[in-house]
This record gives C-alpha cells, structure tokens and sequence, in this order.
C-alpha cells in the first residue's frame, strides 16, 4: 500500500528511546540503528514477491521459495550506511547502490555528490535506507533519482521523521511506500526533528 506506515512494536518503541537518549554512546548506537533497521525492513518487505522452487531436504522434497525480483537497498550517506549490513542480513541477494546527499546546514536543501547509478538497468524494487526524514528533501531528491533510473517500486525506511517531512513525501511521490519507527511532530528552526535524535550521522560516526 502506498502511503506512510509508522510500525508500531514494542521492540521498536524501546531501541527508538536508546536511539533518543543524549547519553547514548556511538557504539550503542549504532547497535540500536541495527535492530530498528531489521525490524522495519521486516515490515516493508511483507509485499516482495516470492516464486517457488523446490528444495531437497535431508528427508524429503519441500516446496521452497525464491525472491525472483532484482531488489536494490539505497543507502544516502553517510548515515543510511548504518542500516544497509542489518538489510543485507535478511536480503542477501539484493544490490548496493550508494547516494551521496547533505543537507545544506544554511538552507536545508539536500546537495548530491554521489550516484553511479547505471543507466538503463535499474532494480525492480529500491529500499531506500536513511535513518532521518526530517524535511523530506533528501527522501525526494533520492526517490526522483530512482524514478528517473526507472525503478518499479520504491520504499522509503527511516527511523525517525518529521509529520511535515512525511507530508512532503508523500505529497511529491503518492507511488511511494514510507516505513518509519516513528512520526515526530515537528521541526524547529535549525530544520532538526523535535524531540528526534540529533543528528543520527554525526551520532554514528562519532563526529559530533
Ligand atoms: C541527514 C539525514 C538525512 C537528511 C534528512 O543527513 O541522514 O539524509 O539529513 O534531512 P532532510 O529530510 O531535511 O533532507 P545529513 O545531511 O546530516 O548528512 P550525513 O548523513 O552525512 O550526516
């Protein structure tokens, strides 16, 4: 279903307050960056398509299953980099394909500076990994690219967003499937989440 789904799960609402804590180490961190990560791709890859495929086990024949679709994960750096090991976990076939977005700290617009996507071969379905949507600019500027590449589906994975980032996403790619731990209320005049996390880059790598 397009649209934002905020996955509510008591795993997630507890590493989400280690996520918050101000007192929260980089190490622990990104521990906690991990499990969300694992949980809400859980979520958002209920709907990949499966066919099946038979498979011999030490007893028996079984009726097994494949992923048949080309899957790509879309970390932005730096900080979607954190999710794409827990994701690569769960969807060992799936391709990396790295976006290199900032945001602008004096006008909040997201610059690129990285993408070697190839043309004419884009994946069938993007999971696009970045821990925060706080404007939704970045989210937009990733999601545009991967349309432009022609991919078939695209899902969004945050951690944490902002009601007017989501908004904004959803408004610009109706298409679009939005996964986040958690919906905030608003953004303050830094453009930074409120309560949020700070910045889940700088809290990562450890460059505060
Ligand atoms: C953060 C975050 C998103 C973006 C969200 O990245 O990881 O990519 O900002 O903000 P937006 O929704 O308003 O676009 P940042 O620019 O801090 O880069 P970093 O990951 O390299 O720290």
């Amino acid at each position: 279903m397009p649209g934002v789904h905020e996955v509510v799960h008591p795993l997630i609402k507890r590493h989400l307050t280690v996520l918050r804590c101000e007192t929260t180490r980089p190490a622990e961190f990104r521990s906690s960056v991990r499990r969300l990560a694992t949980l809400l791709a859980y979520e958002a890859t209920k709907d990949l398509a499966t066919t099946v495929a038979q498979v011999q086990t030490p007893v028996a024949m079984a009726q097994g299953y494949e992923l048949p679709d080309r899957i790509g994960l879309v970390p932005i750096l730096r900080a979607g980099l954190g999710m794409v090991d827990p994701v690569l976990d769960l969807i060992p076939s799936a391709e990396v394909w790295h976006l290199g977005l900032y945001r602008d700290e004096a006008t909040a617009q997201p610059v690129r500076y990285y993408d070697k996507l190839p043309p004419g071969q884009p994946v069938d379905t993007a999971l696009v990994l970045d821990p925060m949507l706080a404007t939704g600019g970045s989210a937009v500027a990733a999601l545009q690219t991967l349309y432009d590449w022609g991919v078939g589906r695209a899902k969004v994975l945050s951690l944490i967003a902002s009601q007017e980032g989501v908004d904004a996403v959803a408004s610009q790619f109706p298409q679009a499937q939005v996964f986040v731990c958690k919906v905030d209320a608003e953004l303050n005049d830094q453009k930074f989440i409120v309560p949020g996390l700070g910045d889940a880059g700088d809290r990562s790598f450890n460059t505060i």
